[in-house]
């Protein structure tokens, strides 16, 4: 198990007091604070960044605009990326929908994740088996990191947006060719020359087209300030804008503290490149044991599982077992908006994602089902590979008869605090 603890020199650079509302930084933070990022650095590139991004989209990020909201691009005519992304939504699901979406040809077709928020993704690294977190002195391997999908398999946002394009269960193109004939009769098609214009006047094949659109739709990710509008009550407390309660600062300790919610070795505070806000990840896989969802029609077969890094939707690391039940450790902006969490979406509401967390190995009959008087912990994998669940990383590294991490008081604070990372939006 790759160890997940950050050292406190890194996990602090955030406690970050703003000049206007400092915030209670706790003794034996106090120390290493002082040496940290100031919050003015962070603002000020967030600022120059929000300022650049607030100017008019380049072509192909205009012409990612149109695609992205184009049902004409999916075979059923119906399912566009907004679709299952709701710019309403911070980019996830729409507010109406269930732990999993409906896409393939004539819309038949159940998927086997929840939609992931689109938002902060720019600082997404590619895909590696060892990630290393900067903490100061020492480079610490995280372990497996980086890379899109809930799985990192797709390097870049380019190579990501083809593949819902082309899955069968999503958008349902059944080749480049299929794709390439959908991009030519849109109405707009003539914006591809406009766009790319070192292309025009070449015949553009429909690998190239399909490329094209892609690269166009990363584009639109990368530049649209909708994207990333770092508008949280929590971005404006570290511009010095705005205070959180004490129960907000209270649930920030608690996220961060080692020996309580310990969130922050894997849901990281640090600054990001360019001095940006942190996003609350350190893309880091785990596996967390969260419990089988039998609301996911897949999860009908009891032979099947999603394994995450090893399967099935992933494939070149299918034969590496010590990586089954790995998933991405996403980021917390907007995650208090969600109707349902984790991969699978098993769980509803932030407070069982936290009774979770701290009470996974104490109590783990309120989560897994029993066969036969057996609580079958970690029921989402088979039995060989349970040995991959996370057990070491505090808060999942308990024992029955241990205190929870966090008390229930101390949930509702550290919720309290996800909720300031909600954008105004
Ligand atoms: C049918 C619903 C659906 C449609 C349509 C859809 N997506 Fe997604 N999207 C998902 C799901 C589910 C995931 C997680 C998939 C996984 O991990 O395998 C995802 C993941 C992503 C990710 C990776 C996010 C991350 O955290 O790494 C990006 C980027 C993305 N989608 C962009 C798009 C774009 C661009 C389109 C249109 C071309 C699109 N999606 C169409 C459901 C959808
Ligand atoms: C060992 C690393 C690690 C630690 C520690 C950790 N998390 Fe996570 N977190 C993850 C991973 C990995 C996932 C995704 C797991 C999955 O989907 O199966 C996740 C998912 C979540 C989600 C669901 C988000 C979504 O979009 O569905 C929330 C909420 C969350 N974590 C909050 C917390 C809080 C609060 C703490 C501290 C009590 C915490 N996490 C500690 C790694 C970690």
């Amino acid at each position: 198990m790759p160890p997940c603890t950050a050292a406190p020199a890194a996990v602090l650079l955030l406690v970050l007091a703003p000049a206007s509302a400092p915030a209670p930084v706790p003794a034996r933070m106090a120390a290493t604070a002082a040496t940290a990022t100031t919050a003015t650095t962070a603002a000020t590139a967030a600022t120059a960044a929000a300022a650049a991004a607030a100017g008019s989209l380049s072509p192909q990020a205009e012409l990612g605009r149109r695609l992205f909201f184009e049902q004409r691009l999916s075979a059923s005519g119906r399912l566009a990326c907004a679709s299952c992304h709701d710019p309403a939504n911070a980019y996830a699901a729409p507010a109406n929908a269930g732990p999993v979406m409906r896409g393939g040809a004539r819309l038949a077709r159940w998927g086997l994740r929840t939609v992931p928020s689109l938002r902060y993704l720019d600082d997404t690294p590619r895909f590696t088996r060892h990630g290393y977190l900067d903490t100061g002195g020492d480079r610490e391997d995280i372990g497996p990191a980086g890379g899109f999908m809930l799985d990192g398999r797709a390097d870049d946002l380019g190579r990501q947006a083809l593949l819902p394009l082309l899955d069968p269960a999503e958008m349902a193109n059944r080749s480049v060719v299929e794709l390439a004939a959908r991009l030519r009769s849109l109405s707009y098609a003539a914006e591809f020359a406009h766009a790319f214009p070192a292309a025009s006047g070449t015949v553009t094949g429909p690998g190239a087209l399909a490329a094209m659109a892609a690269a166009a739709l990363a584009r639109y990710e990368l530049e649209d300030p909708s994207f990333h509008p770092y508008s949280s009550r929590f971005d404006r407390y570290l511009r010095g804008q705005g205070r959180l309660s004490a129960d907000e600062l209270a649930g920030l300790a608690l996220f961060i503290s080692p020996s309580k919610g310990n969130c922050a070795a894997c849901h990281s505070v640090t600054t990001g490149p360019q001095g940006r806000p942190p996003d609350f990840t350190d893309h880091s896989f785990h596996a967390l044991g969260v419990p089988r969802n039998a609301s996911i029609p897949a999860n009908r077969d009891p032979g099947f599982f999603d394994l995450g890094l090893c399967g099935p939707l992933r494939v070149d690391l299918r034969g590496e077992r010590g990586y089954c039940g790995y998933f991405k450790t996403p980021t917390l902006r907007n995650a208090a908006r969600r109707r349902y969490f984790f991969h699978n979406g098993r769980f509803g509401s932030l407070r069982e994602v936290l009774r979770f967390y701290v009470r996974r190995d104490l109590d783990p009959a309120l989560w897994y089902p029993r066969t036969r008087g057996q609580v079958r912990k970690f029921d989402d994998l088979p039995a060989r590979l349970r040995v991959n669940v996370d057990t070491s990383d505090a808060p999942l590294n308990r024992e029955p008869g241990d205190a929870p991490a966090l008390s229930d008081a101390e949930i509702a604070q550290v919720i309290s605090f996800l909720k300031t990372l909600d954008d105004a939006d």
